[in-house]
Order: C-alpha cells, then sequence, then structure tokens
C-alpha cells in the first residue's frame, strides 16, 4: 500500500463498530422461527440475517431497469437455491430498503407469503418467505430506493463530462442487500446472471464478463460463471468509454478519464503475469479496471473481472498503481478465498496488502516496495498508539464483542507485517509454495481465522516449529500490538529525507538546494510527514513557494499538505481545500481534512460550510462518515 491507512480504517472501525453493536440488538426470535442460541459468537453470520445454513443460494438471475428519474433500479430476481436441510419451510434473505411487489413461483407463477420484518439498523430488514413444497427458484419483484445505501446515484454535473447521469454500487461489507435481496454474507457463494436496461447511449458494466460493444438499445446481459460471495456483486452505469490496454486488460472510464487512466494503469498486465507466477492461475478471465467519478468512496474495489477504481490515483506517473497490484491481489485472497465473517476480515486485507507488496517490489522494484511498507508501517504505528488492545488484533472472532471489536489497519497492515515475518522466518520459496497451495485448496470457498492457523500448522509450521513458534503466531493473530519481531522496513531514501530535514532546520540547508529532483510521491509524503510541528506561516509560505505544495496534481500529496494547512492555519491553500472538498468524495482523503478542521476552535464553521455545499456530491457511505464528524444535522431525517 502507499499510503497510511490509519484514517479510512478508523472509518471503517467506525461502520464495523456500529455492525457489532447493532449485533446486540439482533432480536432474539430469529424469524426463520429456528432456535437460535442468540450468542453473537455462534452465530454463522452476526451480520446476516439468512438462515443460510438451511437453505442456501447457489445462482441468482437478475433483471432490472435502471431509472434514473427515479432514481431506482426496478425489476426482478429469481433465485436459486438448494435446501441443506429438507424440512426447511422458509427462506430468509436480507434486505434494506427494498419495495417488495411480489414473490411467486419460477415453474407455475404461483404467488407465495412473504413477510418483510422491521428494520433492525444496520442490518436491513430480514424478508421471510414461504417456500414451495417443490422447487428449488423462487422471482421476487422489487424495486430499489433513492436512499439505497450500496448505490449512488450521480447527476451529469458530477461526472467528468458533465453530459450523462451516472450509477455505481458499493456492496462490500453488508450493502448488496440494498439493492438485490439477497444471503449476504460471505459464508455464501452464487453465480449469477443478469439483464439491464439502461437509457439509450449509456454502458452497463457488471462484476462479470463485459462486452466491449455499446448496445444502441440499452440492453446489457451479462454471465458471472464463477460463484462469487454477495459482496462481490457490482453494476455500474454511465456514459462509459472502453480501451483495451493489453492482452487481458481493458479501461472503461467516462472519456476524459480513459487515456491518462491507460497510461497510468499501463503495468496491470506485468501485475497479473507477477501475481500468477507466484500464487497461481487467475481464475476470472479478464481483468478490467472500471474507472469511477471522484465521488468513488474508497481507492478501489475488488470487484471481480472488473475492479473498481477512484480517478484520485490518476497522478500522471504511476506512482500511485499500488491501488491496481491491491485490488487486483483480491482475485486470490478475498475474491477465490474468502473471509467467512467479517471479523475475518484480516484474511481477505492482511493476505491482499502482502501480495499488494509483492506485486510492488516485482513490477516496480524493491526500494518502492520498501518505502510503501514504512509509510505504512508509521501509519499503523501511529494508528495502534490510539487503539484500544481488543482493536490491535487480527482476529476479533474470538473475543467478547463487548469490549470494543473493531476492524482497522491493523487487518491489512499488521496483516500483511505478519504474512511477511513467516515468509522470512520460513524463507521466499517455501512460503510461496505454503501460499499458493493454500489458494488452491481453497478456492472458492470460505475461511475463519481459526481454519487457516489449523492449515498453518498442519502445512507449514509442522516442518518449521523453531522458525515459526506457535506461540509467537498465536500472539500475531490474536494478540494486541506488533509483537517485537515484526522486522522494520528500512529505507536510505527515507534517512536522507530525516538528514535533509535536520539540516535545514540548524540552518546547514535551504529548501530550494535539497536534491527533490527525483523524488517520487512516497518520498514528497514521508517528507510531509517527518516535518517538524508547528510550522509557522513563513516556513509554510517557504514550503509553499519552493515546491508549490498547493497547486500538487497529486490528490495524496495535496492531501497532506491541505492536513498541514488547516494545522497550521496557512489560509493561502483554503481555497484550494474548498476545492479540493468538493471534487473528491473518497472517504480516506476527505475525512482527515474535517476532522483536523473541527479540532480547531477557529475552523468548525468553515467545515460546516463546506460540507453543507459539499455533502449533495458525496456518496451515502461518506455522508454517513463526516455527519458526525461535523455534526451535521439532516433537517429531512
Ligand atoms: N475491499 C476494500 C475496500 C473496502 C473495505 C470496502 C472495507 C468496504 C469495506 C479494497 O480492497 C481496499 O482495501 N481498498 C483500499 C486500497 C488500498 C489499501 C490500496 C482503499 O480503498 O483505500
Ligand atoms: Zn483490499
Amino acid at each position: 500500500m502507499v499510503f497510511k491507512l490509519s484514517l479510512i480504517m478508523r472509518l471503517l472501525a467506525i461502520f464495523f463498530v456500529v455492525l457489532l453493536t447493532a449485533c446486540h440488538s439482533l432480536p432474539s426470535e430469529k424469524t426463520t422461527g429456528d432456535a437460535d442460541t442468540n450468542s453473537v459468537l455462534t452465530k454463522p453470520d452476526p451480520h446476516s440475517m439468512a438462515n443460510f445454513e438451511d437453505v442456501a443460494i447457489h445462482h441468482i438471475n437478475l433483471e432490472l431497469k435502471a431509472d434514473f428519474d427515479d432514481q431506482e433500479l426496478k425489476g426482478h430476481v429469481v433465485i436459486h437455491y438448494k435446501k441443506l436441510k429438507p424440512d426447511v419451510k422458509y427462506m430468509v434473505l436480507d434486505t434494506r430498503d427494498l419495495k417488495i411487489r411480489r414473490v411467486s413461483t419460477t415453474d407455475s407463477n404461483q404467488s407465495l407469503s412473504w413477510r418483510m420484518g422491521e428494520p433492525q439498523a444496520p442490518l436491513g430488514s430480514a424478508l421471510r418467505i414461504k417456500l414451495p413444497d417443490n422447487g428449488e427458484a423462487i422471482k421476487i419483484d422489487y424495486h430499489t430506493k433513492p436512499q439505497a445505501t450500496g448505490l449512488q446515484w450521480l447527476n451529469p454535473a458530477q461526472t467528468a463530462t458533465g453530459e450523462h447521469p451516472f450509477l455505481f454500487s458499493q456492496s462490500q461489507a453488508i450493502h448488496a442487500r440494498s439493492w438485490i435481496p439477497l444471503q449476504d454474507t460471505p459464508a455464501v457463494r452464487f453465480t449469477y446472471q443478469a439483464k439491464i436496461e439502461v437509457p439509450e447511449g449509456l454502458r452497463a458494466v457488471m462484476s462479470a464478463e463485459n462486452s466491449p460493444e455499446l448496445n444502441p438499445e440499452g440492453i446489457y446481459n451479462f454471465n458471472m460463471p464463477q460463484a462469487i460471495p454477495s459482496y462481490l456483486m457490482a453494476i455500474a452505469v454511465g456514459d462509459l468509454a472502453y480501451k483495451k490496454i493489453s492482452e487481458h486488460v481493458a479501461i472503461f472510464a467516462e472519456q476524459p478519464f480513459l487515456e491518462p487512466a491507460a497510461y497510468e494503469f499501463a503495468k496491470t498486465e506485468d501485475m497479473i503475469d507477477a501475481t500468477k507466477e507466484l500464487y497461481g492461475e487467475y481464475q476470472w478471465g479478464d481483468y478490467d479496471l472500471l474507472v469511477l467519478p471522484p465521488s468513488f468512496p474508497f481507492g478501489g474495489m475488488e470487484n471481480p473481472r472488473l475492479s473498481f477504481i477512484t480517478p484520485t490515483v490518476i497522478a500522471g506517473d504511476r506512482s500511485l498503481d499500488s491501488l491496481i497490484a491491491h485490488e487486483l491481489a483480491h482475485s486470490w485472497s478475498g475474491n477465490l478465498v474468502t473471509n467467512a465473517r467479517w471479523c475475518d476480515l484480516w484474511l481477505n486485507e492482511g493476505f491482499t496488502s502482502y501480495i499488494e507488496a509483492r506485486i510492488t517490489e516485482k513490477v516496480h522494484g524493491q526500494e518502492r516496495m520498501i518505502m510503501e511498507a514504512a509509510l505504512n508501517l508509521q501509519g499503523l504505528q501511529k494508528e495502534m498508539a490510539d487503539l484500544p488492545e481488543a482493536e490491535q488484533r487480527l482476529s476479533t472472532c474470538e473475543v467478547e464483542l463487548d469490549s470494543e471489536d473493531v476492524f482497522s489497519g491493523v487487518a491489512y497492515d499488521k496483516g500483511r507485517f505478519f504474512l511477511e515475518w513467516m515468509e522470512k522466518q520460513v524463507g521466499r520459496a517455501e512460503f510461496d509454495a505454503f501460499l499458493n497451495q493454500y489458494f488452491d485448496d481453497f478456492a472458492f470457498q470460505s475461511v475463519t481465522s481459526k481454519q487457516f492457523l489449523t492449515y498453518l500448522q498442519q502445512n507449514l509450521i509442522s516442518k518449521y516449529p523453531d522458525k515459526l513458534p506457535l506461540n509467537t503466531v498465536k500472539e500475531w493473530i490474536y494478540g494486541p500490538g506488533l509483537p517485537d519481531v515484526l522486522y522494520v522496513p528500512v529505507t536510505d531514501r527515507f534517512e536522507s529525507i530525516n538528514d535533509d530535514i535536520a539540516a535545514w532546520q540548524n540552518g546547514q540547508l535551504k529548501l530550494s538546494d535539497m536534491d527533490t529532483k527525483n523524488w517520487t510521491t512516497h518520498e514528497w509524503l514521508h517528507f510531509l510527514r517527518a516535518l517538524p510541528e508547528p510550522l509557522d506561516q513563513k516556513t509554510m509560505r517557504a514550503l509553499d513557494q519552493t515546491f508549490d505544495f498547493t497547486h500538487s496534481q497529486n490528490n495524496e500529496i495535496a492531501h497532506d499538505w491541505l492536513l498541514l494547512s488547516i494545522q497550521n492555519r496557512y489560509q493561502v491553500a483554503y481555497d484550494r481545500l474548498i476545492q479540493y472538498l468538493n471534487d473528491i468524495g473518497r472517504m480516506k482523503l476527505i475525512v482527515p481534512l474535517y476532522e483536523a478542521m473541527m479540532e480547531t476552535d477557529d475552523l468548525t464553521e468553515l467545515a460546516k460550510r463546506i460540507y453543507e455545499k459539499a455533502r449533495p456530491g458525496y456518496h451515502p457511505l461518506a455522508q454517513q462518515a463526516v455527519d458526525p464528524v461535523v455534526k451535521y444535522a439532516d433537517d429531512e431525517s
């Protein structure tokens, strides 16, 4: 990873705290009527109300029309299921804010009785359907609602060309249920087909096989032959251009982003080759990238066959393309082998962050990989310092949930450093072979931390009991903090920046004499983060005059500079700050800026004023994240 994840991870942490807290308020009477232990710890997935251990979806068939006037998807889904318990009478599906019109059998078109449970924020409402005595599929006619948490409907002004509306989904972790009634748990996999109708001239794409052809009538058919968990269901509709950039890679983007993205992400094919070489076949056919409008709330999302990517990483120099390495890596860690519950998130994100680093090393060289590792470690240590012990563990499934169990950058970076430690202990060749086998053995399955540990014991620890002492392994997975065995990434390039800063502070070196000509984004970020605090106006001005940070076209560098500008009241940068917060909706980049303003005595009004104007352009998740920060009160809600 390129940048410290602490802030976005804190957001995710808040998100998951809310989820986990909600688990406590689940009704003791399950809508299935089945016996329930009512314990979060023993629930197959505390974030799903579906009875997927009784009856499991294996295929779905979607037929939806994207109605931009009403901001609704309208149509039906046919759900193909298998009864796992022969006497099961009901199927319980996850939904949130869906309008169900009718539920029927598929063969004889007979109505089936159903009941929508009371909404249980934030899990949604359990849809309980009486299953036909004989049958393997049911049809649900439904509409989404404009406030669907998993969809963002953009008006033309929010797009790059400003001419057409745009729609995109973000289903992870539990938002698929806001646009499809289904078993919204990573423990269930299904294949899917879809027919999507969109306004003429627009293109629909999905986490499925995507055709390069634009359909003049606006009808798109999709097939996803590999079974995926619900959080990887994805759709986007917009004025999307298409460009194939290499044998297995194409880019979908609004026209103004197409060429810049093609240049920026030109290494993608090399990244695929590098990952295949390390971990075995890429199992998903082609690998395309969808460049979204700047309000996309994440850096990227690993929707299979079609990663969703923020345009904010288009820096012009490929310096931020580790994001692609990351989303691509999920094709193995996450999409192929999936965390069974969200408290096992590190099995997705920690493994992915490790693989991302391995890809970056192969494609961009060791030095860049180490710089990224060093930035990430700095971020992780800073974040951990503020986290209670319970939140510093990789696996939180085993601990009492009334302690503040959350997910954070811990899952990403501590997870990654854990795998790196194992790699260094047993040697690369051995560890690569182990991971390769792991992906093979668990392909298209979901795993828990416990299962992983058992597998690790059987396949690696048993061979190297001295190099991988079980206690240390357990300390990594279940213990707080970072074990002292951690390998600390050190790079001369950052050391020399530290020296420069010290020499400048001592008056021995002028800013303009620093040899920054060949600095990469990583070095600039390290420089900005290593500056002494606070900085007076004269120094801020000198930094800006020398390096022109206020006008940096690199969104990550601009972000760090704007943060410093808020903290040091450097008013010259405020116009850029306002522009930035109106142009970009990526949570990792915007939330820290609002937080920093709200931490001051004198900039809170500015924060509120900016937000008032920018909020309508933000994704529902970004709004949910920023609302409490700026104490925004939505009069309508
Ligand atoms: N799957 C995540 C995005 C995500 C995480 C969505 C949790 C919803 C809940 C994606 O792979 C990711 O980690 N993105 C990072 C990329 C970074 C670590 C390189 C991001 O968006 O910043
Ligand atoms: Zn990820």
